[in-house]
């Protein structure tokens, strides 16, 4: 093997050997750089007559092409070698199942409300809203309650300024509610006509000054209001009935009307169901309050109550949630732990 071979053997070696570009930058210029190997042999033909360095510059220069194709292809190696080496560095896993968003739900109490409004709604009630933050007179004078009324004092509740206090219920509802709807039929009642009955319902949240395992300062209760011209308990009777075997999906489920008082409803009875079936069998569970509705309370509502007459009820949708779903602490809803909250999804 001539020289000129052995160099380009050589420079194909040293080019494999450099491992990254600037190695073989550095040992490209060991042949072709200014004094380099190749450089150096062409400096050498000077020397030589016309005819050797025709020859031996021929062989320079293939010898010289030789090692430029060798570096060529080095460089092309490293490139590719290095991009390689990056795609697997960033390599993302399609596969890898995302992250996903938590998932948002119905607080169980809400999803009870819901049920209530849709029972409800399905027997003719309308829904109606009110605010939170009441005044005595709806809370409580309205409601045949007045001022130095012993049964305030089952209802101590939060007060705000300017004479506003948290309602303890939702019945100032009914007043609210009656009030809107009898003025849209004034015309009517004076001409001496009727007015559609009165079928509301009004769900929402309440306050009293009270805390334990069955009792939070808020909680939520769920009024109900019909009024019309002849009615009797037997009414209410029914349609709470049908309310509690739907809401509960069981149609062996016993009611009971028991006696009670309640300053804006007389009669009045507190309304207690029982199961038939499952770990409550047996058990009276007191769910609503009720009665018909007083005659002063009716009077609060325009009304003629000689000639009206009224039912209502106050039910707790956080006590129906309980019993349906088996929970036996009412703080747990309003703790706010997605634990307990997700159970319900
Ligand atoms: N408002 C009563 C309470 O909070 C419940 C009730 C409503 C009773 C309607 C009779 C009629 O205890």
């Amino acid at each position: 093997m001539n020289e000129l071979d052995t160099l380009v053997v050589s420079a194909r070696q040293s080019f494999a050997q450099a491992q990254t570009p600037a190695d073989l930058e550095n040992v490209k210029a060991l042949y072709m750089g200014k004094s380099g190997r190749i450089t150096e042999m062409m400096k050498g033909m000077a020397a030589l007559s016309v005819d050797e360095k025709k020859t031996l510059g021929a062989a320079i220069n293939l010898a010289k092409q030789a090692i430029e194709g060798a570096l060529i292809e080095r460089r092309q190696g490293l490139q590719d070698a290095e991009l390689q080496s990056q795609l697997k560095a960033e390599a993302l896993d399609v596969t890898l199942p995302g992250r996903l968003r938590g998932q948002g739900g119905l607080h169980p109490v809400s999803i009870t409300l819901e049920r209530i409004e849709q029972i409800f709604g399905s027997m003719g009630f309308e829904v109606a809203q009110g605010p939170e933050i009441e005044t005595d007179w709806f809370n409580f004078t309205a409601l045949n309650t007045p001022e130095d009324h012993p049964a305030r004092s089952m209802h101590d509740t939060f007060y705000v300024e300017g004479g506003y206090l948290l309602r303890t219920h939702t019945s100032p509802m009914q007043i609210r509610h009656a009030v809107q709807h009898v003025k849209r039929y004034r015309n009517q009642l004076d001409a001496g006509q009727g007015m559609p009955e009165i079928r509301v319902i009004a769900p929402g949240r309440t306050y009293r000054v009270d805390s334990d395992a069955t009792h939070s300062p808020m909680f939520h209760q769920c009024e109900g209001l019909w009024i019309g011209e002849n009615m009797s308990f037997k009414d209410l009777k029914f349609v709470f009935t049908d309310f509690c075997r739907t809401f509960f999906e069981s149609d062996d489920l016993v009611l009971r009307f028991r006696p009670s008082f309640f300053p804006f409803t007389e009669p009045s009875a507190e309304i207690d169901i029982q199961f038939q079936a499952g770990p409550l069998a047996g058990r009276w569970l007191e769910v609503a309050g009720s009665g018909q509705v007083h005659p002063n309370v009716v009077r609060n509502m325009g009304l003629d109550p000689e000639r009206f007459i009224g039912f209502a009820f106050g039910m707790g949708p956080d006590r129906l949630t309980m019993l349906r779903y088996g929970v036996n602490d009412l703080r747990l809803f309003f703790d706010g732990d997605i634990r307990f909250l997700s159970q319900f999804q």
